[in-house]
Parts: structure tokens; sequence; C-alpha cells
């Protein structure tokens, strides 16, 4: 990996073993996008991709010089207003009302290693060999504000991190309107566009459109990151598929408010665009005052969706998630949610808990209810102590008996939010995110609790602190259930109130980030009704997501293929919950709810008591094959092979880095009569060693299994764990290949 200018033409490539990315400084100073793709030889002289063409109808920079107009190059981080019509990635409102900024090339320094972002998630490294990174100060003359780019490229993977500083180094003060946080623009448009779309308990669709002149963009106004799109999309040339071609990844490393969007211009110019949302956000920049950007995260494959995948989930795992819990096997859990909602004393919290553990489950999670006056969803939000109406020795007591079952204790909190029935709200009603004269829109009768000031992050953590500091409590569900209306801080002045959406998740990074400091063994597992704030900003300080509302096998097999482009395994919460499923009413086979839930990090949604003997007898086979299997699932690499959102067949497998084992997951979802021979190529395996399959002892060679591919039409050979009719309606396989020799 390297990171070179060449001095005579001011141009840099930023390379390592897969991806090269040049730049260049143009001849008004701004900085010029060459290269973003496989990685080229290095020279002194990339200045032929320096492109410009006489064009009619066009404003030129230069008096007399028809050479360079900025609508015509791609840029690195382009400005609106001269000369440029595209998306800006940075605007900022000056005293005297204009808008225009000219950010020119001052200086450069390449470091080794990648510094942190004060206050924000990012990548990072363990130690200085693994990245280089590059921060090019800009400056704009007239109003002083300070550009730094930063560029990490790191020496393993087409990786790419980038985030920017503006800081106002001039004499008056200046309201920064738009952010970016990465800007990119690719020499022509044959992309396809790739979204991850969709709704509460239907997140992360794969929706799939072709690039046209014109803006295609996903976003958040809401405050989280929300159920309807994830901040992650991908370009693909249109003949890329899972295994082969170009694919580009694009993910904000960020959990508020967000753009991602490609502008295709009138010459087939495709900008990239990701950051903060403009729409609402004006951040005041008073003299000697700095913003950072989140981070965003690019990833080039020349290996398809699966190769981009892969990088994504290695870096995520590694170098995005920390901790403790970064590189352990995650508990397999039992939560009583869908058990008993909010109709639970302490002893059937310990009956339930009980038969848990005779199954096999290490972890029991008490989920909402338990505090306060919380009996429904009315009461409580904000009252962070037991009701010793249901806990009669509090959270201390209730952890200490599950404790003495051989488990672990889990709590579930939602800590950014407030009813108006709760001591917390009677104290301080000014504490809510509202706008004075206008209706308080609640959601889930619930209220947004003010991040953005520090008292109230103190408050709720003093809260916490005091229940994970006293009660043995190894895991803790945050979750978060309502998006962000009428969006103002009573605390901040008019002048400041386009900063409250960021402020606000700064606050959940700061409260996150206390807690994983002062109770660094906890697992955090994220949630937000199910999936609404499922992205790589909260895997920083929760290395699991509950990836979903919706339990049921069928739907999570679309979910949880969509949510695997750029998100690892070991980060989805996947659940075996009971039928008919509280969502869809579908009645599934318990095995294909578990094969299901294995591609995850495991765990029970449901009573085990309820469950007939001989059910509880094959649960019990199910967390055995989880607990032997779990390190592999969790840890290896993971290739989707067939997809649900094109078939009724979805397959994927994991394969461990020795190439030695693998677990292949097959679904049916509907049965049809006299059905066709079916097989599957797997992918990742060693050519040459020869891998039986545990279930029918059967053995292939690795390039048997994926030159000809594993044979999934041969009845009772897979995995069938309960005699549900393995032809029936949503059946499923799971596939054991272990090498012999
Ligand atoms: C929404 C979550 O997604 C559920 O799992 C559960 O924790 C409920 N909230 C509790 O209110």
């Amino acid at each position: 990996m390297s990171i070179t200018f060449s001095e005579s033409t001011k141009t840099f490539h930023l390379y390592n073993q897969e991806i090269s990315y040049i730049m260049t400084v143009l001849p008004n100073g701004h900085m010029g996008q060459l290269f973003f793709g496989k990685r080229v030889h290095h020279r002194e002289d990339f200045s032929y991709l320096y492109e410009t063409a006489f064009r009619p109808m066009t404003s030129y920079v230069y008096e007399g010089d028809r050479s360079l107009s900025l609508e015509h190059v791609k840029q690195e981080y382009g400005v609106y207003g001269t000369t440029d019509y595209r998306r800006p990635a940075i605007e900022i409102l000056q005293t005297d009302g204009s808008r225009i900024c000219d950010f020119r090339y001052q200086r450069h320094v390449i470091s080794k290693g990648k510094p942190s972002l004060p206050g924000l998630p990012a990548t990072y490294t363990e130690n200085e060999d693994e990245a280089e990174t590059l921060c090019i100060t800009l400056e704009d003359e007239v109003t002083g504000a300070v550009l730094e780019l930063l560029y990490t490229i790191f020496a393993r993977g087409g990786i790419l991190a980038r985030s920017a500083r503006i800081t106002n180094l001039g004499k008056e003060s200046l309201h920064l309107t738009t952010a970016m946080s990465l800007c990119m623009d690719l020499p022509d448009c044959d992309y396809e566009w790739l979204q991850f779309s969709g709704a509460w308990a239907r997140e992360r669709h794969l929706k799939v459109r072709r690039l046209e002149q014109g803006i295609l963009a996903v976003d958040s106004r809401r405050g989280n990151s929300s159920h309807e799109h994830n901040p992650f999309i991908v370009l693909k040339r249109p003949d890329a598929s899972e295994f082969q071609g170009e694919v580009i990844g694009f993910s904000l490393i960020y959990s508020g408010n967000f753009l991602a969007q490609a502008e295709v211009d009138t010459h087939d110019t495709t900008r990239v665009l990701m950051g903060i949302h403009p729409m609402g956000f004006d951040w005041l920049l008073e003299k000697g005052e700095s913003f950072q950007t989140p981070e965003a995260v690019m990833v080039y494959s020349g290996h398809g969706l699966n190769g981009m995948s892969q990088t994504f989930h290695r870096l995520y795992r590694k170098r995005l998630a920390r901790g403790y819990w970064r590189d352990r096997a995650r508990p397999i859990l039992n939560n009583n949610w869908e058990a008993t909602y909010f109709d639970f004393t302490e002893d059937r919290l310990v009956e339930i808990a009980g038969k848990a553990k005779e199954c096999g489950v290490e972890l029991f999670v008490l989920d909402d209810g338990w505090f306060g006056e919380r009996s429904n969803d009315h009461a409580g939000l904000g009252d962070w102590v037991a009701n010793p109406k249901r806990l009669s020795r509090g959270i201390t007591g209730l952890a200490e008996r599950i404790e003495g079952l051989g488990m672990k204790f889990g709590l579930w909190f939602e800590p950014e939010m407030v009813n108006k029935d709760s001591d917390l709200y009677r104290k301080h009603p000014d504490w809510i995110l509202s706008t004075p004269g206008r209706t308080a829109s609640h959601g889930r009768n619930q209220y947004v609790l003010d991040f953005s000031r520090k008292e109230v992050v103190d408050c709720i953590y003093g809260m916490m602190a005091k229940i994970l500091g006293e009660a043995k409590v190894s895991y803790v569900k945050w979750d978060m259930n309502r998006s962000i209306t009428e969006c103002y801080s009573t605390a901040l002045p008019p002048e400041r109130q386009g900063e409250v959406f960021h402020r606000y998740i700064l606050g959940v990074y700061d409260l996150y980030d206390r807690l994983n400091r002062n109770f660094p063994e906890v697992l955090f597992e994220s949630c937000a009704s199910g999936g609404g704030r499922f992205d790589p900003g909260i895997l920083y300080y929760a290395p699991q997501g509950w990836a979903s509302d919706d339990s049921d096998a069928v739907e999570r097999l679309k979910i949880q293929y969509g949510t695997s482009f750029a998100y690892p395994i070991s980060s989805i919460g996947s659940h075996v919950s009971v039928t008919p499923n509280h969502q869809v009413f579908r009645n599934t086979p318990l095995h294909t709810r578990a094969n299901v839930a294995y591609f995850g990090t495991f765990g029970y949604e449901l009573d085990l008591n309820k469950l007939t003997e001989e059910e509880q007898e094959t649960v019990k086979e199910q967390i055995a094959f989880m607990k032997e299997y779990r390190e592999l699932l969790q840890s290896g690499t993971f290739y989707r092979l067939l997809s649900p959102f094109e078939g009724n067949i979805t397959c994927w497998m994991v394969v461990n880095e020795a190439q030695t084992e693998a677990v292949v997951g097959w679904y049916r979802t509907l049965s049809h009569v006299n059905m066709p021979y079916t097989r599957v190529r797997l992918h990742g395996l060693n050519p040459d060693f020869c891998y039986e399959d545990q279930n029918s002892r059967k053995s292939y060679y690795g390039d048997e299994l994926m030159n000809i591919g594993l044979i999934t039409s041969d009845g009772l050979s897979g995995q069938v764990e309960e005699n549900t009719g393995e032809y029936g309606d949503f059946d499923s396989r799971v596939y054991v290949l272990k090498a012999i020799r």
C-alpha cells in the first residue's frame, strides 16, 4: 500500500494490491478526480486522465479561456455556484448572504495508520502498517474556511475511507449548510444502482435500477438511519454478478439523517454523494470552530457483489466493531418479548429461563416492561428503575436468580425515549425534542429525549450505570422505537437549530461510548423497532443488532440476504420464534426457523416450555449444532449463492479460513409437484480437498462441489430435523461439509 504525490504534476496516487485512487490539483486549485478502480501501475504523470472539451452553452472559470468549466471536469469535492451545476459536496452560507466557496489546494500530509474522528464512529487500525492516511488541506480565501479532505487506504482489500473537516479560520461566523462525507465523480454512467430499502418489519430489501441522466437517491430525514433506506448503496456494472465483474459499494458510518445519491449529468458522468442530509442541516461555525463529517467507506471489487460484501464484512467485523465481544462467539439467547410481551412476573421469567437453560441457552434477556410504571406502552420510559411490584428484589435479584440457573442475564433499555406518564417527564418536561408553539407528535405514546443536551445524556447514563454497576447484567438490548418529529432543542439558540439532528446522534454515540468504556464486557445489541437503525455507525458500539421485528423465517430470508450485502453475519440478530408467526401468521417448520437463524447471532424469541417434548428435543439439537458451528458461521467467509429476490430457492454458505469446513443453508419457499432436479454450485472451497457431507456421509471434491454443484433435489439427504414433510412449503436444509483428506 502506498500514497504518493508527484510534485511535478500535482497528482496523488493511492494504491494497494487491489485498487488505485488517483486525483490531481486542477488548474484553478480545486481537487480533481482522475480514477478509482482496479490497481494500475504507478506513473509520475497521469495528466492524460484530465479530460476537458469545448462544449457549447457552458460557463467557464477564466475570462478569455474556454478550457476550464467545473461542470465538465471530475472533482473530489464539488461546489455549486461557479460553473458546476451539479449537487455540491459543500455549501456555506456567509454573513453577506452568498453561498459560493472556492477551496484551493494548499498542502497535504501523508501519515501512517488512521486517525480517529472525535465523537464519531469510524474504522480503525490496530497497528500503523495496516493503513495510510492522506490529509489534503484546501482554503477558501474569501471566508477563511479551511477544508481538510481525509483519505485512508488500507493495506488489505479494495477499501478507501473518506471524510472531511471544515474549520473557520476567517473573521466572521459561517453557516455550513451542506458538508458531505464523500463526493466522487465517475467517468461514465454504465451502472446499475442497488439500494436496500423497505419498511418496518421489511427492512433492507434489494432494489435494482439502471442509472440514467438525472438523480437517484435514498435518504433518511427521520433522525435515525431508518427502516425505509439503509445508508448503503452499490454501483455495479450491468454484467457484474455475485461472483464476477466490477462493483463499488458506498457505506456511511452514521446513524442519523443521511443522503446517498448518484447524479448522472448530460455527458454521462456520475457524481456520487454521501453524507449527512443537507435538508434541515445548518451548522454554525464560529471563528476557530471545526466540523467533522462522518466517515464514508468505498469498496471496489473486481469479483462481483460477493467480493464487495466479503471486504465489507472483514472490515466491519474486525476494524469497525470493537471491544471484548468483537472476536468472541456470541451467546445463544432467549428473549422474552414474543413469549410474554408486557405480561410477566418474576417467577414466570425464571420459568422461561429455566427451560431455556435445560435446552442449552446461555443468556436470558428480559425485554420491555421491567421498569417504572410500565405495564403497557403508555408509561414508564425514562424511569430506569425496576418496578418492585414485578421484580421484588429489583434487577439485582432477578439477575441473581438467572445466574443461579447457570446462565447470563441481559436487559432491555430504550434510553433515548420518555413517556409523559413518567417521573422523568414530570420533572423535566422541557427535555423532549419539540418545537415551541407546535404540536409535539408522539410515536407509540412516547417522545424523544433531547440527547443534544449533555445533562440529559448524563442523567440517563446515571440511571443505566447504576443498574449495570449493581446487578450482574452481561448484555444490553438498546432499543429505539420512534423517529424524530418537531426537531428543536430549547437549549440551543435559534441560529443553532439546524444542528439538533446531528447533535442528537452525537449524544447517542456519547452515551454508547461511556457505557462501552465503563462496562467493557457487556455485550450491546442495537435495535430500533427491529432494523430501524441497523447501520455501521451503531456497529462501532454494538457489535450486533436485532435485524428486524419480523421473525418469520421466510420473511427473514430476504431481510438477512439484503442485510448481508454490507453487514457481517456476526452482526445480524436472528432468532427462532413461534408459529403461527406473530407478524405474518405463517406456519413454518421448526427446522427451517433454525436453519435461517443459524446465519446470524442465533437465539429464541419464545417460551420453550410451550413446545412439545419432541420439539424441545429438536431445540436441544439445534442449540448443540449452533454451539458446534457458531465460530465458523460468525467468522467464516459468507457467500450468497441463490437470491430470494429472484426465485423460489435461496441458498448461502459460510466457509472457514482454512477451507476445511463449510455450512450451506438451502431454503425452498413453496413446494411444487413433480419438481425439477436442482444443484447449487458452491464457492470458496479448496478444489483439491475432498469434503464429506456430514449428513449423507457422501464425499465430493471441492472442484466437484464448485463446478458441478451440490445436488439438492435428493430427498432426505439433507439435515431434516422434523418430520414435517420434506417436500412441503418452507422446507430447508443445512449441509455441513468437512474436508476429510
Ligand atoms: C421493539 C423491538 O424491536 C422488540 O424486539 C421489542 O424489544 C419491543 N420493541 C419492546 O417494546
